[in-house]
């Protein structure tokens, strides 16, 4: 090896010279001998004697001085080329006294890694490993410390032969002679790519354990947390350099099922997973869904890692859906009995009119049957009080101007307001049209009515006071924000119809957040049994958000509450006239085909139609009702048909008669339709007439039917 090569001429010197000086100064022991002695040193034996001494000598000198030195070295020159040859790292050796520095020695290593040959190396500066994404700063680095002939470690971005890059976490150390002179740089070149690979897996990792939506923290078995990432943070609301070493367990509702099963799982070192309350460092608390799992190392369980997230809107969500089930569930349940109902109510009511009717000359009588009748049409009211809280009712839907109307309403409930209670009635502005029931309107409002008397009923003195308003007014924002179900063309703040908002204020007891959460809950009440169903505020929200409304509710314990309903104005500005009309427009002997499966109902309104001077053909199912249609085609001037009937719909049946007749009149009835195959109102082509029926509803139906100038009279119709 080159390197000892260099060193071995000036031993070879040095003991060149004490050969030489041992010879010269045995050589004058001898002769000084032979002068003490008196020996002839120029005898033959003195001779002999000479050569043998100085023989023997130089002999033991240049053992002791050469062979064994030299074998010395050979055996440690053969250690260190096995030690090098066999080195993992790479040994780099450069000259720094020649120009450039030049690589004098590289180890076999150094081939491995880089792909280059001794002899490519040799004879190079180190930077030819060099390519393009070489590191600036690492290289600046090794430059100051070889100006200042010390060592350093710098990790560089290197090039192996054959072009592929690898990360060389290399050691710089400078080599002194004895005499303090830097004789060689030798470079220690390590390629730790794998390593690099791994930190840079590592740090994907961490970041994505970081910034994970999901709240992560590690903690040691005592509890203690190691490691939260983000938005554990944020769901405890602590600072990251608050959070390492704190305990887990005030994150915990201590007295909790969820905490007792968790403890259990994580003694015996299992998994546990589950749903359950936790609180923030600030003692609020969340709903979250958590899931612990033991990390164990060879010892056991060294700690566990914990994620879970904050559910409190799938919480809300959950919350709503059961409501939104509840509703349906009660909607069902009343949609089973309306239908059938209101045939009932139809025939006793079509029956009552009639014997009102005969009844003229005993008017006391007629009036306990009016009365009779009064109730039934308030049990209708109520089935379709039901309807509109399941939001399942064919409303009656037309354009009132609220303020007279809320001047009327008010005007009626100050007498069931309890006269210590000021109760007033103010109406901004006007006319303010709005569409919709007004029975289910004045309904509402007077509920809310009752509940704010009901609100103030512990005051026996004179300050409870009642407000009515109606006014311009936007729904708040947050009624969007909290995913209140604003029909799709009437969303909050993308309107661009103006609202009008109807408050009913009290400065009664007000309510506390638990109640204010659960006021629109069906059978929810906070009336003794005997006072309210709790079907009220639900039935009013369903009925307004039924009208693509919204209500809002302000309300405090001690502060009174105040309930909004927001209906968005109508656009077109007719308001329909209430129709009170009692008695039946008088008939011209006009023929109408009748057609309901409820013999009853049948019966009530044919004799209804017939007091009234009409004639009347009567079916029961739709395949009938088309073939009488069919069989009177000419004479006929109108049809009544009940919506869902055996055979065939009275939908089927209009369509056969319309089609048979362009323009040919024909009512659909309906009492409710439980499979929800049919129809508003708003959106049947046949005028719709719902059961039980008032009489001026079927005066309006026979109106527009027989009274139209371009009607199709009979006997005129195409064969
Ligand atoms: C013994 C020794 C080994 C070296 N090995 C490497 C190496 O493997 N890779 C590298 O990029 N630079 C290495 N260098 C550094 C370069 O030779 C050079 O010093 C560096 O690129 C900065 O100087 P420059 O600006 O002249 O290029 C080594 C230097 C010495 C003294």
């Amino acid at each position: 090896m080159k390197i000892l090569e260099k060193t071995a001429p000036m031993s070879s010197l040095r003991i060149g010279f004490r050969l030489l000086l041992v010879i010269v100064l045995t050589e004058a022991a001898i002769m000084l001998c032979y002068q003490l002695f008196g020996i002839n040193a120029d005898s033959t034996w003195a001779g002999i004697a000479d050569a043998l001494m100085l023989g023997l000598i130089s002999s033991v000198v240049i053992l002791r001085q050469v062979v064994r030195p030299l074998q010395q070295a050979s055996q440690q020159n053969a250690l260190f080329n096995t030690l090098v040859n066999n080195l993992d790292v790479g040994v780099v050796l450069t000259d720094p006294r020649r120009q450039d520095h030049p690589i004098v020695y590289v180890n076999p290593a150094f081939t491995r890694i880089t792909g280059y040959s001794a002899d490519e190396a040799i004879g190079n500066n180190p930077r030819f490993l060099q390519g393009d994404d070489v590191d600036e700063a690492a290289m600046q680095q090794a430059r100051t410390a070889i100006a200042q002939e010390k060592g350093v470690r710098v990790l560089q971005r290197n090039r192996r032969k054959d072009g592929s890059a690898f990360w060389n976490d290399l050691f710089l150390n400078p080599i002194f002679d004895n005499a303090g002179q830097l004789v060689y740089w030798v470079g220690l070149i390590n390629d730790v790519s794998d390593t690099k690979a791994l930190e840079k897996e590592n740090r994907r990792w961490a970041s994505a354990m970081q910034q994970s939506d999901e709240a992560v923290c590690v903690f040691d078995a005592t509890g203690n947390i190691e490691y939260a990432n983000t938005s554990f943070c944020n769901n405890v609301r602590l600072s990251p350099d608050d959070i390492i070493g704190r305990s887990t367990l005030p994150f915990w509702d201590w007295e909790s099922e969820a905490y007792i099963s968790l403890t259990e799982s994580l003694q015996q070192a299992l998994s546990w997973s589950g749903r359950h309350k936790r609180y923030r460092a600030d003692k609020t608390s969340y709903e979250a869904l958590s899931s612990i799992t033991p990390i164990h190392d060879e010892q056991g369980v060294l700690s566990f890692v914990a994620v879970h997230r904050d559910i409190s809107d799938m919480v809300t969500m959950e919350a709503q859906l059961r409501q939104s089930q509840k509703m349906e569930a009660v909607g069902m349940l009343v949609g089973g009995i309306a239908h059938d109902f209101n045939n009932v109510l139809a025939g006793m009511l079509g029956n009552l009119y009639l014997v009102r009717k005969r009844l003229k000359d005993m008017p006391q009588l007629a009036e306990r049957i009016a009365s009779i009748e009064q109730l039934g049409y308030g049990a209708a009211g109520m089935v379709r009080q039901l309807l509109s809280f399941s939001r399942k009712d064919v409303h009656d839907v037309k354009e009132i101007d609220l303020v007279p109307f809320i001047k009327e309403l008010t005007k009626f409930a100050r007498v069931s307001v309890p006269e210590n209670i000021t109760f007033d009635c103010t109406v901004e502005g006007g006319p303010l049209i709005v569409s919709c029931d007004p029975v289910q309107l004045q309904q509402s409002l007077l509920n809310l009515i009752v509940n704010a008397t009901h609100a103030l009923r512990e005051n026996n003195d004179s300050t409870g006071k009642i407000e009515v308003r109606a006014e311009l007014a936007t729904p708040p924002e947050s009624l969007s924000d909290a995913g209140v179900p604003v029909s799709d063309d009437r969303k909050l703040g993308s309107e661009p119809r103006p609202w009008v908002c109807i408050a009913v204020r009290d400065n009664g007891a007000g309510m506390d957040q638990a109640t204010q959460e659960r006021i629109f809950e069906p059978f929810f009440t906070t009336k003794p049994s005997a006072v309210g169903t709790g079907l009220g505020l639900a039935m009013v929200k369903g009925y307004v958000e039924a009208l693509g409304g919204v209500i809002d509710v302000e309300t405090a314990p001690g502060a009174g509450t105040s309930m909004s309903i927001y209906l968005p104005l109508s656009e077109e500005a007719q308001v329909a006239a209430v129709e009170e009309d009692a008695s039946l427009r008088p008939g011209r002997g006009e023929l109408i085909l009748l057609a309901d499966d409820d013999f009853h109902v049948l019966e009530a309104l044919s004799s209804i139609l017939e007091s009234a001077n009409y004639r009347v053909v009567t079916t029961t199912n739709g395949m009938l009702a088309m073939a009488a249609f069919d069989e009177h085609a000419d004479q006929l001037d109108m049809a009544i048909v009940d919506m869902i009937m055996p055979k065939a719909s009275g939908l089927e049946a209009a369509e056969h008669m319309t089609q048979t007749r362009k323009g040919f009149p024909v009512t659909l009835m309906t009492g409710y339709d439980k499979q929800g195959s049919v129809i508003s109102p708003q959106e049947s082509h046949y005028p719709v007439l719902r059961k039980p029926w008032e009489i001026h509803r079927l005066n309006s139906v026979l109106s527009a039917a027989l009274d139209s100038p371009d009607r199709v009279s009979a006997g005129n119709a195409p064969t």
